[in-house]
């Protein structure tokens, strides 16, 4: 018996995967076929397929086509499922052309021509709503916002708008598709979605603005320096029944809720002792300190919650502000620092201690790319990951859609109470930095 096999999303079933099955029997008497999992989608980047698994296995299983189906669940499986099936044929479309060839060693491979016209991307584009994404900066760079929106069918960035025009034009050369628009109105008039990146003062207002206009809001954080102003842009969006978010990204991917699933279920006992630092060079913009804080509190406030006893406050600056800070917590279980370094660097890291394992990301931990749980009782470091792709917007804006489409405005990657704790603690330093001028 001659066995072939052949991969894909199957998504949206339509004509284009039914030939390719068809003409892959052909080749043998027995069809395997791989649908490919939605974590491995996730992690590959492909965050835009509508269907879910099992209904693309059922429609792979309503053409009668295939003997046997199995679900495509890592990089690299193909090589293990060639062995394990003991299959003769290999078939793809020839959109793969030359990137299966290493696979000749294991067995035939045959690249099949595919159906013209038609593809999942194509319909869906038809099917989905797309929503058109404005930026408010003040520098030419979009945070590759505009690259990773363009992964998912469901957004565009269309327009740009900065106080300084020459900016905006800029950033229209830089980007494709981007159109600069020097009249704010103009600019709301023609977005769904505007991403605030501008200076951390301008913020408020902005927000205030695109909310009014009942526009979907993400924004850097922290949004303002005041927690009662950011309480009132809450209302505000509740009041115009438009999303308020903000741009943290690590709450969207998968390692950093396994990493939060651990350390709330108790897997490493009580927490004693929590440290994360945090410092960053970013060329364009000299003044990050608020920012790289917020950051560096989200994973305090989202693994520690936001009841702590007391905290003390160390500031060192020079004449444009804050260049270092460390912020020491008193939490009922235990202890808490974080290392804000703006102009001063320090090693990026996080550690947490809990009372039967600790957890440990050496590196840029907001990426949420991997981290390593140190179990005493195994004596074993096991690293956790994901496949992470891009810097993790299109994770965000992924959640955003699921919000868009269950019309829920509340966000839970960082839940708003999570978000005024951040800025409770950001007035404190502001406050600091003010009385110690
Ligand atoms: N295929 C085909 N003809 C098409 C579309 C797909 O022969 N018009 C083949 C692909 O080459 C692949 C299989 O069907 O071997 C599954 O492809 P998949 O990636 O699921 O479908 P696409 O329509 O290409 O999906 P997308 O637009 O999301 O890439």
């Amino acid at each position: 018996m001659k066995k072939v096999i052949t991969y894909g999303t199957f998504d949206l079933f339509h004509d284009g995967h039914y030939n390719i099955l068809k003409r892959a029997r052909e080749y043998g008497d027995y069809l395997i076929v791989g649908v490919t999992g939605e974590n491995y989608d996730i992690g590959r980047g492909k965050l835009s397929v509508h269907d879910s698994l099992a209904e693309r296995i059922e429609n792979v299983k309503k053409t009668g086509l295939a003997d046997e189906i199995i679900v495509e669940e890592y990089l690299g499986q193909k090589i293990g499922d060639i062995i394990k099936y003991d299959i003769d044929t290999f078939v793809i479309g020839d959109d793969w052309k030359g990137k299966f060839d290493h696979l000749s060693r294991y067995c035939n491979m045959v690249y099949l021509e595919r159906t013209k016209g038609i593809s999942s991307t194509q319909i869906r584009s038809e099917i989905l709503t797309t929503y058109s994404i404005g930026i408010i900066t003040d520098i030419v760079d979009d945070n590759q916002l505009v690259k990773e929106a363009g992964t998912l069918n469901s957004f565009r960035v269309t327009s740009v708008y900065s106080d300084d025009v020459e900016t905006a034009e800029e950033f229209q050369k830089k980007y494709e598709g981007v159109s600069a628009v020097a009249n704010l109105d103009e600019f709301f008039a023609g977005t769904d979605i505007v991403y605030i990146r501008c200076a951390t003062e301008k913020r408020a207002a902005f927000i205030r603005k695109a909310i009014t206009q009942k526009k979907h809001v993400i924004c850097d954080p922290p949004f303002s320096f005041s927690l009662e102003e950011q309480k009132k842009l809450y209302q505000l969006a509740k009041e115009n029944n438009v999303i308020l978010m903000d741009n943290v990204k690590m709450v969207y991917i998968h390692v950093f809720n396994q990493l939060l699933w651990m350390t709330q279920g108790g897997l490493i006992g009580d927490i004693l002792s929590f440290q994360c630092s945090i410092s960053r060079n970013d060329r364009d913009r000299k003044n990050i300190f608020y920012d790289l804080l917020a950051l560096g509190l989200c994973p305090m406030i989202k693994i520690m919650g936001g009841e702590y006893d007391n905290v003390d406050i160390q500031i060192s600056k020079d004449s444009e502000g804050i260049e270092f800070a460390s912020l020491d917590f008193k939490y009922e279980s235990g202890r808490v620092l974080i290392n804000v370094g703006n102009k001063v660097r320090v090693r990026n890291q996080l550690e947490i201690i809990g009372s039967s394992g600790s957890i440990k990301i050496d590196g840029n931990w907001w990426r949420g790319s991997y981290f390593e749980l140190d179990d005493p009782e195994a004596d074993e470091v096991e690293i956790y990951n994901t496949n992470y792709h891009g810097n993790g917007f299109k994770y965000l804006l992924k959640a955003m859609a699921d919000m868009l489409a269950n019309g829920r405005i509340d966000t839970m990657g960082l839940f708003q109470d999570e978000s005024l704790k951040i800025i409770e603690i950001v007035e404190k330093v502001k406050e600091k930095e003010t009385t110690e001028s």
